[in-house]
């Protein structure tokens, strides 16, 4: 190969961004003449190692844009320790059908029993599918919604969160809303409502809804949305934190009270 050719094909590797092959090329160029590799299995090579780092980087980019406060992933969930989970029902999601059709999926139930584990772990397969994520605690979403609101930007800002294929609302219920909360909230849900899809995560059964968002109404248009394309994940079991806890107990000798 010329000089002139070796260098048009170094600057179109980098003018069409083949960053991977560039990198890989002159090693592969002299393994591949060693080895009389033909052009065919050549090209299949190259573009097939530059796809792979581009699935690579690109989801490595739509981790650091979803924004988790932790990354676990399903494989990392203990099962057995949460038998009221239905492993069918996580193996469902698994299919990214609940993107698809646009639907919902809600965890419901008592601190440390693994809900934000959970959806993480759905959203980091939604993320291998190449759909984008965003997580967002429920607190801060409304504070954000709230600011947007006074700076007269509120209807940018739910376009924004209207966007992803999946948003994470974490930890509804925690705190209650007040009235221009849970009207702001509303307004989000409507917005993605058969759009996108939703997660969202509650330590409050549906039934004292009305009283987080301090409108029976309001919760109830908020429920009828959410649950209208909805999985329903209810966990009934002990707090794995607490599981940990006691296990460090014993393993130290100490009482666990
Ligand atoms: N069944 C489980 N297997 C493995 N780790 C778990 C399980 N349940 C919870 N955890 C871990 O316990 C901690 C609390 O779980 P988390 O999902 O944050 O609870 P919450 O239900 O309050 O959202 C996290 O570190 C999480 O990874
Ligand atoms: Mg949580």
């Amino acid at each position: 190969m010329s000089t002139i050719m070796y260098e048009r094909l170094c600057a179109n590797l980098e003018r069409l961004k083949l960053t991977k092959i560039a990198m890989v090329l002159d090693n592969y160029l002299e393994r591949a003449n060693k080895e009389d590799t033909s052009i065919i299995e050549a090209l299949d090579y190259l573009i097939e190692t530059e796809r792979s780092y581009k699935d690579e980087t690109s989801l490595i980019m739509r981790v650091n844009v979803a924004g988790f406060p932790y990354r676990k992933t399903l494989e990392d969930f203990d099962f057995k320790f949460q038998p009221s989970i239905d492993i069918k029902t996580i193996n469902e999601l698994k299919t990214m059908r609940f993107i698809h059709n646009k639907e919902n999926v809600i965890l419901l139930g008592p601190p440390g029993v693994g809900k934000t584990h959970l959806a993480i772990g759905i959203a980091q397969e939604v993320l291998r599918n190449k759909f984008s994520t965003y997580y967002i605690n429920c607190h801060k979403l409304v504070t954000q919604l709230n600011k947007a609101e006074y700076e007269n930007k509120l209807e940018i800002k739910l376009k924004t969160l209207s966007k992803y294929k999946l948003l994470i609302i974490d930890e509804v219920g925690y705190l209650p809303f007040d009235k221009q909360g849970a009207n702001l909230f509303f307004q989000l849900i409507s917005k993605r409502y058969e759009k996108n899809s939703i997660i969202l995560t509650s330590n409050k059964g549906f039934s004292d809804w009305g009283e987080i968002f301090g409108d029976n109404t309001v919760a109830s248009a908020i429920l009828d949305r959410l649950l209208h394309h909805s999985t329903v994940i209810n966990i009934k079991g002990e707090s794995y934190r607490l599981k940990e806890r006691k296990k460090v107990f014993t393993m130290i000798g100490g009482d666990n009270k």
